[in-house]
């Protein structure tokens, strides 16, 4: 047994009052979960404190929640680590010390009913019945079920691991600035139907959620739900599927994500690093022609992103004003090494992921924010991961 003091916040419509902090002290083996110690404290020291689990193991995805900052599962969170990872973040901001307060809030993108109870009907519900989450196979049914090949199955049953928790879309960070955004849970679902051999409306689906301009393409490849997510769903990579499934249909979408996805692609294989100047210009008026005489919709694009570039001089994002001129932003010196993985993805057929090491706000293994400077400069480490 070990003593932890978790410090929750809460928020009691009937009082009248607004959120506020409060802390109880429980005492639990450190290999029982955070909702452990939450029911102790409601067992023993205050019956009102709300918070919804069932099956206390991991299944029902009833007890999402933010502890220490990352959303995840209460049962699935052993309290032991949950203070580790508090004492860590504790220590790297200079607080130091052990036995720091395990901080436990209500998911994230979603108004809150009570303490850690939190309306998952107008936020997370809404959205997966946006994408229709059942078969719509055409013809005749068969007289009994439906028979696949095993093999056509696998590539859906990742996302058929979800248990609708909610985690992945209250650590969303396109749904922080666009609350529209369709989300992690529901794309995911969404790809469990248009990876399905069954169904016969993938060309339709995929239609609706790359026109939607809160569809597919709003989302930033941040990671995060990754991270959140506690049965290994992946719910960007689901994203990152029925965005290629998209792209090889040849659907165009009104906001040119798919443009602007190949023209970052496009880009990193020719330089290696991102050359942020030359990103609006190949994503709408591509190629040597499309440079000589650009559309009306790209000069428009163009010159409506000036405010963004300004923003960025300003932010600092864009250090060097020679970096906002297309083409002088130099190449990774070992770029070769770059083109070699795209050869081999393209003659593997392989997912591609691509992302850059070093960024400001990264999180460690163990959670605790790195505070690796940003920098756009090449000389900054930089690892291409291929997965
Ligand atoms: S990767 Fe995309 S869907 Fe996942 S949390 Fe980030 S923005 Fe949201
Ligand atoms: S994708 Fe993962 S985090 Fe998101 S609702 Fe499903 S199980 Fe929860
Ligand atoms: S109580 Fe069921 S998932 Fe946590």
């Amino acid at each position: 047994m070990a003593d932890y003091t978790i410090k929750v916040r809460r928020f009691q419509p009937e009082s009248g009052a607004g959120p506020y902090w409060e802390e109880f002290n429980v005492d639990l083996d450190p290999s029982l979960s955070v909702l452990d110690g939450l029911l102790q404290a409601k067992d023993r020291d205050d019956g009102s404190l709300a918070v919804r689990c069932s099956c206390r193991a991991a299944i029902c995805g009833s007890c999402g929640m933010k502890i220490n900052g990352q959303s995840g599962l209460g049962c699935k969170t052993q309290i032991g680590e949950a203070q580790e990872l508090a004492d860590k973040q504790a220590s790297a901001t200079g607080k130091g010390g052990e036995g720091n307060s395990i901080v436990i809030e209500p998911m994230g993108n979603m108004p809150v009913i009570k303490d850690l109870v939190t309306d998952m009907e107008s936020t997370h519900w809404t959205k997966i019945r946006r994408v229709t989450p059942w078969l719509l196979p055409h013809g005749e049914p068969p007289e009994r079920e439906y028979v696949v090949e095993p093999e056509s199955m696998i590539d859906i049953t990742q996302s058929m691991a979800c248990i609708q928790c909610g985690a992945c879309v209250s650590s969303c960070l396109s749904m922080e600035a666009d609350p529209g955004f369709i989300g992690p849970a529901a794309l995911a679902k969404a790809y469990r139907f248009v990876g399905d051999p069954r169904d016969a409306e993938t060309h339709e689906r995929l239609h609706d959620l790359a026109e939607d301009p809160h569809g597919i393409y709003d989302c930033t490849h941040c990671f995060s739900c990754i991270d959140a997510c506690p049965k290994g769903v992946a719910p960007m990579d689901q994203i990152m599927r029925l965005r290629r499934k998209a792209g090889e249909e040849g659907i165009e979408d009104p906001n040119s994500g798919h443009d602007h996805e190949i023209a970052f692609v496009k880009i990193i294989e020719k330089k290696g690093t991102l050359d942020e100047s030359l990103l609006l210009q190949e994503s709408f008026a591509p190629g040597v022609k499309g440079k000589l005489k650009p559309s009306k919709r790209a000069i428009r694009e163009m010159l409506g992103s000036i405010p963004t570039a300004i923003r960025g001089i300003k932010t600092g994002k864009m250090r060097s004003l020679h970096k906002l001129i297309p083409g002088v932003h130099p190449k990774l010196p070992d770029q070769d090494d770059v083109k070699t993985i795209f050869a081999h993805a393209e003659e593997h057929g392989e997912e591609f992921n691509l992302y850059i090491k070093g960024e400001e706000g990264e999180l460690a293994e163990d959670g605790v924010e790195k505070g690796i400077e940003h920098s756009t400069d090449p000389d900054t480490p930089q690892e291409v991961k291929n997965g």
